[in-house]
């Protein structure tokens, strides 16, 4: 899939479909049951390397792990998230997202508003496909006890809804929107033309994405509630994959208690 066609399936009333990988196995399977995008995720740092947070991730990490999903897909949307401390200055961020480009991806997700004013428009200026990320910024986060809902107070209410609005008018694609209150995520995703890909965002969004390892259930410990484990009654990880796909596209999940 082209990264245009995602501006369609909003057009279209079409759920968009995304999951994390890291490694070529799970990219063919989940590229195999029909998911529309992959997301080379900097979760990696915790689900792949063990880390506390996602901040340890190197380019040369999403360089290498880019590199082996994107070559054993075929249909799937394939976007890298650059890595903390990747997009710092303009000149930094072109570079790093040349090389994930060239290593397989055709779009690269970086976090925040604003304050990346001067990089997404170097990005989008040299062709570079830009998925923003609103809401929790995992990159933000240092400990477990920063992973918080965002967005519920009026004031940063108002600041992600701005930022959506200046990210969609610099020209990028998509947005993910991640843990915010689903009545935010519904009034973000009706103000834009492009399209917004929830998690932990309630189901108004103009598609889901999780981290795979979550919703096979390799993930240990206290999951938040946006995370359903979807191997259970299933026989087969592609079958897990299968009925994420079916239930985002029937707008069965997330759920009101899977939301905030
Ligand atoms: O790194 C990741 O897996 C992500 C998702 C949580 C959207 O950014």
């Amino acid at each position: 899939m082209k990264h245009s066609e995602l501006s369609l399936f909003k057009e279209k009333s079409q759920k968009i479909t995304c999951l994390t990988a890291y490694d070529a196995s799970m990219a063919k399977i989940l590229d195999q049951a029909g998911i529309d995008s992959i997301l080379i995720g900097d979760s990696l740092g915790m689900v792949v390397q063990g880390g506390e947070n996602t901040r340890s991730v190197s380019m040369n990490d999403m360089i290498y792990h880019t590199s082996i999903v994107s070559g054993a897909c075929s249909n799937a949307l394939i976007i890298a998230d650059m890595p903390f401390n990747s997009y710092n200055n303009p000149k930094d961020a072109l570079n790093n997202a040349k090389a994930l480009i060239n290593a397989g991806a055709r779009m690269v997700k970086l976090e925040g508003g604003s304050e990346h004013t001067e990089v997404i428009k170097t990005l989008i200026s040299n062709n570079i496909n830009v998925f923003g990320h609103l809401g929790l910024q995992p990159q933000l986060v240092v400990s477990s006890d920063d992973y918080r809902v965002q967005g519920r107070d009026e004031d940063s209410a108002k600041t992600i809804i701005s930022n959506a609005i200046l990210l969609e008018s610099l020209g990028v694609s998509a947005l993910v929107l991640e843990c915010i209150p689903s009545d935010l995520a519904k009034t973000v995703s009706e103000k834009l033309k492009i399209p917004t890909v929830g998690i932990g965002a309630g189901s108004d969004c103009d598609g889901q994405v999780l981290v795979s390892y979550d919703m096979l259930g390799i993930t240990k410990g206290k999951q938040p509630r946006f995370v359903r484990n979807f191997l259970n009654n299933q026989n087969s990880i592609s079958d897990a994959v299968e009925t994420f796909i079916a239930e985002v596209k029937e707008g069965n999940f997330p759920s009101q208690s899977e939301s905030y």
